[in-house]
């Protein structure tokens, strides 16, 4: 969208909401169930009304000097579709039209100034979350309730929205280059910014918030196993550890819930497959960044508007087979790909890397059973766990904790299959000891004293690892 279309846009929005108060009697079928609610929220209660009057007009005053601003610039740019060079000017007319306008002395010139630059060149009220380097998520709860994660923890932030329509402007800036759209007819969106970032938005009358905004910001600067080290994530021991088995061609598989750290382990993982290799990485959103050359990212794809033309990760599973891979690094594992997945394993290629949602290592292992039999073909139980006792080698468990902090919570070898029971030994694991006064999590990750049966796979791959690794240091 040029700018200035995008000017005459929020210009036209600006002055809706100037007059929306006054003209109730819109007709209703004009009105989307969102405005209708906003609308009614405006009438005053009697008791409140002259408070509310008072702060009526200082908001009208606000928006009448914002829109107004709008109009000028559109005036004065017409031509001009850079906005870097706008930018330096607004402040410049917003202090011209109160000199002229008596009645717009004591507004805020600043936050107006700001907020129209922040609904010129972002996502409007959310920009300064987005930009704040502390903030990993943002979640808009409808417009007077926005979350935000920082530092690992979830707080509610002052950020609030005018009404619905203002978030569903947002969320339409946000998926209209991407040639989505969203309404009634399709009220749910994945998408992305051009940064990168995952976005989910989905409205009324799904959401019963108002339209609700989670995304999920991109990290430029991915975190890297000393960072992991660091955070606790794991201990020095368990990172040499994975990275021998990433480098003796293990298929690794790390499970975990939601927004535990499954794919920022996954990207730490795939980071250390020896750079002449050919990795093809498949995804949903592309958020894995690999530090290696040799890299083909491949990204699944919605249906389109008539429902047509989706490509699923299985779909691109199998196609990857074909392009001569090294490795396939699977984001998330969540359907029928599993089969593909496993096959692919057992048949040659090996060191694959994926993830899954589960809560524990024996879990996925029942969870995965569940998704071969989504991929429709009728294998019996037995085979399909032979399938996988013979493919995956290592799970990873990574939980989120109370206090907000990530962890691998264990490092589960799959030994194989006895009678019909696939065997799981712990390699390592977090002992849990209890909350010290802050709520934070005590405990420590320590290995089990157990060496893998693959150990001599290792070995044989030229990798040695210390013994001491797998002892647990009290016993040193
Ligand atoms: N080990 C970790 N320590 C601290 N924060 C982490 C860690 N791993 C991931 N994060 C942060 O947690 C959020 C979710 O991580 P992500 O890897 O996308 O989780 P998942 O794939 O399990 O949903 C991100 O904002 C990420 O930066
Ligand atoms: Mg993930």
């Amino acid at each position: 969208m040029s700018l200035l279309s995008r000017l005459q846009e929020v210009n036209k929005e600006e002055t809706m909401k100037t007059t929306k108060e006054v003209i109730i009697n819109r007709s209703s079928d004009q009105q989307s169930p969102m405005s209708r609610e906003s609308e009614k929220k405006v009438i005053p209660s009697k008791k409140t009304e002259t408070k509310k009057q008072v702060r009526k007009s200082e908001t009208d005053k606000h928006r009448q000097l914002k829109a107004q601003l709008h109009k000028q610039i559109l005036q004065e740019m017409k031509e001009l579709d850079d906005i870097d060079s706008i930018i330096p000017k607004i402040d410049e007319m917003a202090i011209e039209i109160i000199k002229e306008e008596e009645s717009f002395r004591g507004t805020d010139r600043k936050k107006i100034v700001e907020e129209l630059i922040n609904d010129l060149t972002g996502f409007g009220p959310i920009n300064p979350l987005l930009l704040d380097e502390e903030v990993s998520e943002v979640m808009v709860n409808g417009p007077t309730q926005v979350y935000c994660e920082r530092n690992g923890k979830l707080v509610l932030t002052d950020v609030k929205f005018r009404d619905s329509d203002h978030v569903m402007h947002v969320i339409e800036k946000i998926v209209a280059p991407l040639g989505r759209r969203i309404d009634e007819s399709s009220p749910m969106v994945d998408a992305r910014l051009p940064d990168g970032s995952r976005v989910n938005a989905i409205i009324p009358p799904l959401a019963l918030n108002g339209p609700t905004i989670t995304i999920r910001k991109f990290s430029e600067d991915p975190f890297v196993i000393d960072d992991l080290i660091q955070f606790g994530t794991l201990t020095k021991e368990m990172a040499i550890f994975l990275d021998a088995c990433v480098k003796a061609r293990l298929n690794m598989f790390v499970s975990g819930g939601t927004g535990s750290g499954k794919t920022t382990t996954l990207n730490v993982l795939s980071n250390f497959i020896p750079s002449d290799e050919r990795i093809v990485t498949i995804e949903d959103a592309a958020e894995l960044q690999l530090g290696q050359d040799h890299v083909v990212s491949l990204e699944s794809r919605p249906p389109n508007i008539e429902g047509k033309g989706a490509i699923t990760i299985r779909d691109l599973v199998r196609n990857s087979l074909r392009m001569r891979p090294d490795r396939v690094v699977i984001g998330e594992v969540r359907g029928a790909e599993a089969l593909d997945m496993l096959q692919a394993m057992n048949t040659g290629h090996d060191g694959s890397l994926a993830t899954g949602h589960s809560n524990s290592p024996r879990d996925m292992i029942s969870r995965l059973e569940t998704m071969v039999l989504m991929a429709g073909v009728d294998l019996p139980i037995k085979a399909i766990r032979e399938q996988i006792a013979g493919a995956i080698d290592v799970i990873i468990q990574q939980s989120r904790l109370k206090d907000g902090t990530r962890k691998i919570t264990k490092i589960t070898e799959v030994q194989g299959l006895e009678g019909d029971i696939i065997v799981l030994q712990d390699i390592f694991s977090f002992e849990q000891k209890g909350l010290d006064e802050n709520g934070k999590v005590i405990g420590s990750l320590v290995p089990t004293g157990v060496r893998p049966k693959f150990y001599e796979r290792l070995e044989n791959s030229g990798i040695t690892i210390e013994a001491d690794v797998f002892v647990a240091k009290e016993e040193w």
